[in-house]
């Protein structure tokens, strides 16, 4: 059931929206992105500056953890994942996830990222792979700001989220694949168009990660921004 009033930025809505998502999330990922999701986590995390092993920082909008695997090959057991969200559901699985895991240095943390209690100057780094597309741009700048604020000085950050491509041919079909493809799959083998066919929806509006980049440059972090396969993601990465 979806109305049309409904508030696609509220984060009840969103969590919510995951909670339902995330019986399938997981394979969705697999099936839709021809791998394309795991690499790009993989960059995203590789061109996050250089942290030290015993670092201890954040993976925010964590999902269940698919992010881990690449962080925890930075840091060693000394180091600490605080993994950060707001889904129910999605930190279920989550915990699942680090049963599962040799190194069990991940903390879970079930909350709004934009209202959080997180102390200042406390992170050696911030990490988020495609948790940026559902806050929209007065959301960004909160998101920004909290960033700014929970990285110690010298921290490093590296966010990345999937985007419009700005080359027209590559835009349609990106999009086309986004918005009809995807919630086709996942009617047909995920049992959940409406939910797929947002994906879509919050990735045209959100386009890419240029505004976040002006945002965390407001906030006077050196960002630096990205484009991954032609604008088909698109990320910042620096420090503080
Ligand atoms: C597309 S998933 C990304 C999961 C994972 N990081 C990955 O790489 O696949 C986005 C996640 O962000 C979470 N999220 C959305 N809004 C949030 C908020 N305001 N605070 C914390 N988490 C949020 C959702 O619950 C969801 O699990």
């Amino acid at each position: 059931m979806r109305k049309s009033n409904v508030d696609l930025y509220d984060p009840e809505y969103v969590s919510g929206m995951f909670d339902r998502m995330s019986k399938t999330y997981g394979f969705a990922n697999l099936l839709t992105s021809f791998g394309f999701t795991s690499r790009w986590r993989r960059q995203c995390i590789g061109d996050l500056p250089p942290i030290k092993e015993s670092a201890k920082g954040f993976d925010l909008m964590s999902g269940m953890g698919e992010a881990w695997t690449e962080i925890q090959k930075l840091i060693n057991s000394k180091g600490q994942i605080i993994a950060v969200d707001i889904s129910d559901e999605m930190n279920r699985k989550a915990a699942k996830h680090i049963k599962r895991l040799k190194n069990k240095n991940i903390e879970l943390k079930q909350i709004n990222i934009l209202q959080n209690n997180i102390p200042s100057e406390s992170a050696d780094f911030v990490i988020s792979t495609f948790g940026l597309k559902t806050f929209n741009d007065e959301q960004q700048a909160i998101l920004a700001k909290e960033i700014a604020r929970i990285l110690k000085p010298g921290g490093s950050f590296s966010l990345i989220e999937i985007s419009e491509p700005k080359v027209l041919l590559l835009k349609w079909i990106y999009m086309f694949y986004l918005k009809i493809i995807i919630p086709l799959i996942g009617k047909m083998f995920l049992g959940n168009s409406e939910d797929y066919r947002m994906l879509g929806k919050y990735c045209a509006s959100f386009k890419s990660s240029k505004h976040f980049h002006e945002r965390l440059i407001s906030e006077r972090l050196k960002s630096n921004y990205k484009n991954y396969f032609y604008g088909c993601a698109t990320g910042v990465y620096g420090i503080k």
